[in-house]
C-alpha cells in the first residue's frame, strides 16, 4: 500500500425529504444564491419547488442559470461567471447532476478569475479561491457531489479537459434517493457505468498489495450491477436507488484511489474525446470503450483481471488468461443487457471517425497507467469498439 493523504471536506446529508435542510445549510455562508441547473427535470419532479421553499424559509435570495446541457459547454459557464457578478451572488446551488455541479465548480471559482476560467483547465491557473458550493443530486454517476473535479467541454476547440482544486468540493451535498425515481432507463444505465469505469480506473492501475481497497472496490461493482438490474425494472425502488446512489459517491469522493498508484484514466481520457466531438453521454461512451481497453490491456496484469471475473461475476476458471477475458465478456453483456450501446455503430458513430477521435486524443497522449498509451494504441482500442 502506498503512503497517501485524504480528506474530504464535503458534508452529506443523505435521506428522503432532505431537500428541506437546504437553507439551514445554505445560510451560514450566503444570503445570495445563483442556483444552476439543466433543461427542465428539476421543474418536472418537484425539486425546484422543494428547494425554493427551503431557501424561502431562511429568506435567501437567488438568481438562476438554466439550460446547462449534458457534456456542459464553456459558454455557459462564461455567461454564469457573467450572471453571478451582475447579481453580486455570493453562494451557488447545484441541482442536477455532474453536467450541473461542474458548471457550478466552473462558474464558483471563475468568479474570482480575472482571466478565462478555461485557463484552469489547460494548467495556466490553480483555481485559489471559489464561490461556496452547495449541491442537490439528482442523477449519480460522476461522485462530482464529493470531489473537487469538474469536466467541461471547450465547444471552439473540441477539448473536454478537467481541473481539480481542493478549493471546489462542495461544502454541504444533498442525496434524496427518491429524486432519481424520475430518470429515464438510460440515464440510470449511464450513471451505472460511469460509477463501475471510476472503480475499475482506480482498480486496474497496476497496484499492489491493496487488498482493502480491492474488496470495497468489488463490493461497489457488484452492488451497482445488483442494484441496477432492479432499477431497470422498478426505478422507484427506494433501497436499490439508495445502496446505487451511495455507491456512486464512494466510486469517486477519493476513498476508492487511497494507497493505490493514481488510476490508469486511459479509458476516460479516450472517452473525453469520444464526448466532445460526437456529444454522446459520458455513461454510454465508457460502456464502450471500457471493455475495448480491458481487452487491449488484460495482459499486463492476467492476475488481476482474472480476480476480477472471480470476485465481481463469480467466474471460477483455473486457466486465469481465460477467467480475465470471460470476466471482461460478462461486463460487456452486462452493458448490453441494461440497453447501454457497447460499439460505436450501437451510438451511431460512423466507424470513419477513429482516426477524428484519435487525433483528439492525440492532443493529450501518452496517458494511462497500466499501460501508457501513444496515438495508435488509442487506434488499435478503437478499432475494437467498431
Ligand atoms: O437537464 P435535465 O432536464 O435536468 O436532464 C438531465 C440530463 O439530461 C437528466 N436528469 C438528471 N436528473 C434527473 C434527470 N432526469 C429525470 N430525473 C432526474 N432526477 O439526466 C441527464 C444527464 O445529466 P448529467 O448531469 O449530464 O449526468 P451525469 O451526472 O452523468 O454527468 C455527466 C457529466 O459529468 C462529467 C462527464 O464527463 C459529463 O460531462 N464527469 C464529471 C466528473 C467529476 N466532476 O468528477 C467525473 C466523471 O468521470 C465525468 O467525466
Ligand atoms: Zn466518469
Amino acid at each position: 500500500m502506498k503512503d497517501f493523504v485524504f480528506q474530504n471536506p464535503t458534508k452529506i446529508i443523505f435521506g428522503k425529504g432532505k431537500i428541506s435542510k437546504l437553507g439551514e445549510e445554505v445560510v451560514k455562508t450566503s444570503k445570495k444564491v445563483l442556483l444552476v441547473y439543466g433543461k427542465g427535470s428539476i421543474k418536472e419532479n418537484g425539486v425546484y419547488d422543494q428547494v425554493i421553499s427551503s431557501l424561502k424559509s431562511y429568506g435567501i435570495d437567488f438568481a438562476e442559470l438554466s439550460g446547462v446541457k449534458p457534456n456542459p459547454v464553456l459558454s455557459k459557464v462564461h455567461e454564469g461567471v457573467d450572471l453571478a457578478r451582475k447579481e453580486q451572488v455570493d453562494g451557488i446551488i447545484a441541482i442536477g447532476g455532474g453536467s450541473v455541479i461542474d458548471s457550478s465548480k466552473t462558474i464558483a471559482a471563475g468568479f474570482y478569475y480575472e482571466g478565462d476560467i478555461w485557463d484552469a483547465f489547460i494548467g495556466k491557473y490553480k483555481a485559489k479561491k471559489s464561490l461556496p458550493i452547495y449541491v442537490v443530486l439528482t442523477i449519480s454517476a460522476t461522485g462530482s457531489e464529493m470531489n473537487g473535479g469538474a469536466v467541461i467541454t471547450n465547444e471552439k476547440t473540441k477539448q473536454k479537459y478537467s481541473f481539480w482544486s481542493v478549493k471546489s468540493y462542495p461544502r454541504v451535498s444533498i442525496l434524496d434517493p427518491s429524486v432519481q425515481f424520475s430518470l429515464p432507463k438510460i440515464q440510470t444505465a449511464n450513471g451505472a457505468a460511469d460509477v463501475i469505469a471510476h472503480v475499475l480506473e482506480l482498480y486496474f492501475d497496476g497496484s499492489r498489495n491493496v487488498q482493502i481497497m480491492d474488496e470495497i472496490s468489488e463490493g461497489i461493482v457488484r452492488t451497482v450491477i445488483d442494484s441496477t438490474n432492479i432499477l431497470i425494472k422498478t426505478p422507484d425502488d427506494y433501497e436499490a436507488r439508495a445502496n446505487l446512489v451511495w455507491s456512486a459517491t464512494l466510486a469517486l469522493n477519493g476513498i476508492n484511489g487511497t494507497g493505490r498508484s493514481g488510476g490508469d484514466w486511459a479509458s476516460h481520457a479516450i472517452e473525453h474525446s469520444l464526448s466532445a466531438l460526437y456529444d454522446i453521454a459520458h455513461g454510454s461512451g465508457l460502456a464502450i470503450i471500457m471493455p475495448a481497453w480491458m481487452r487491449y490491456t488484460y495482459k499486463e496484469d492476467v492476475e488481476k483481471f482474472a480476480r476480477f471475473a472471480n470476485k465481481v461475476f463469480g467466474i471460477d476458471e483455473l486457466d486465469h488468461e481465460k477467467a480475465a477475458i470471460m470476466g471482461i465478456d460478462r461486463l460487456k453483456d452486462w452493458y448490453k443487457s441494461i440497453g447501454l450501446p457497447v460499439s460505436l455503430s450501437d451510438a451511431k458513430i460512423p466507424v470513419e471517425s477513429v482516426d477524428k477521435i484519435v487525433e483528439n486524443a492525440a492532443m493529450r497522449t501518452p496517458f494511462g497507467r497500466l499501460k501508457k498509451l501513444q496515438p495508435s494504441d488509442v487506434k488499435e482500442i478503437l478499432n475494437l469498439c467498431v
